[in-house]
């Protein structure tokens, strides 16, 4: 029997899931479809609920209904409890499961694209406080970073974020950043400045440690302004197209039984399509 998963969200109509789940399923041989669901957050954890009635084996989440699908699970992982939102959801013997796997494709990414990109663990400059950035947060505490500063321009949001993990999170204001930028291993853009559309995110990066990995998990436009800067400056970058790839990987194997790979092919594939 075919098995259905598919986008939810609203708005929806962006997401490049389906074209990437689809890739992978064409790639397999895999009798299965990955769809598109408009799900407006009012009728959300009804929608998550009735999964299993709507024929669905299980579905991926996206703004604005990632802590709605949480608080409707059965069951979450322990990534998806500590955020407290999921994004990617199954069924487990009529159980509702769901997992957050935003974090995991960051690290996957940076592992796959920037080998040896963690060997000092020491400090991680994240700017942004959103949902994004907990994750990555979470994900870099997990990986053993001693330190992480949280740099945001609402500085309550970044010691919203900083109060759930302790100690070595650490929330700064904005425009503090290039204090601590000098010790930093890697910098991670979080906000939605350089998405197209926005204000390019301006940061001095010359205090920056030619070792030092900048990271953006904004891909559309794949160079920003920031991974462009950062390239010129000779420094390793890595954009946020790979993190979606990686964050697709754990809910494609518990749906398809398949674990895929992200491939090149893959990667040129989802890039033809942004261009589009
Ligand atoms: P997510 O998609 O990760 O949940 P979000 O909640 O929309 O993202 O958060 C966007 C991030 O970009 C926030 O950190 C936001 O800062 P505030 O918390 O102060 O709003 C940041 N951001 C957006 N525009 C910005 C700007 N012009 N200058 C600095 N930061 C900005």
């Amino acid at each position: 029997m075919t098995v259905r998963v598919c986008i939810t969200g609203s708005p929806v109509s962006y997401s490049r899931s389906p074209l990437l789940h689809g890739y992978w399923l064409k790639a397999y041989g895999i009798d299965g479809e990955y769809g598109r669901e408009e799900v407006p957050p009012a009728q959300a954890a009804e929608f998550y609920r009735s999964l299993a009635a709507r024929g669905y084996a299980g579905c991926n989440v996206t703004a604005p209904n990632k802590e709605i699908a949480f608080s409707v699970l059965d069951e979450a992982d322990e990534s998806a409890a500590i955020l407290g939102s999921a994004n990617t959801l199954w069924l487990d013997g009529g159980r509702l499961c769901g997992a957050s796997t935003d974090g995991y494709g960051f690290i996957a990414n940076l592992d796959a694209t920037v080998p040896g990109w963690d060997g000092a663990r020491k400090l991680a400059l994240v700017l942004g406080a959103g949902g994004a950035s907990r994750a990555i947060v979470h994900a870099l505490v997990e990986r053993g970073f001693e330190r992480i500063v949280l740099a945001n321009r609402t500085l309550e949001r970044a010691e919203a974020i900083a109060a759930a993990f302790g100690k070595k999170v650490v929330p700064l204001a904005f425009d503090k950043a290039s204090d601590v930028m000098a010790d930093a291993d890697i910098l991670v853009n979080c906000t939605s400045l350089g998405m197209k559309g926005e204000a390019a995110l301006t940061v001095d990066l010359s205090r920056l440690r030619p070792e030092a990995v900048v990271s953006d998990i904004v891909y559309v436009p794949l160079l920003t302004p920031l991974l462009t800067a950062a390239a010129a400056r000779g420094l390793r970058t890595v954009d946020g197209l790979g993190m979606l790839l990686h964050q697709g990987v754990p809910g494609f194997e518990r749906w398809f039984g398949v674990r895929p790979e992200v491939t090149p092919e893959l990667r040129e594939a989802l890039i033809a399509d942004l261009r589009a």
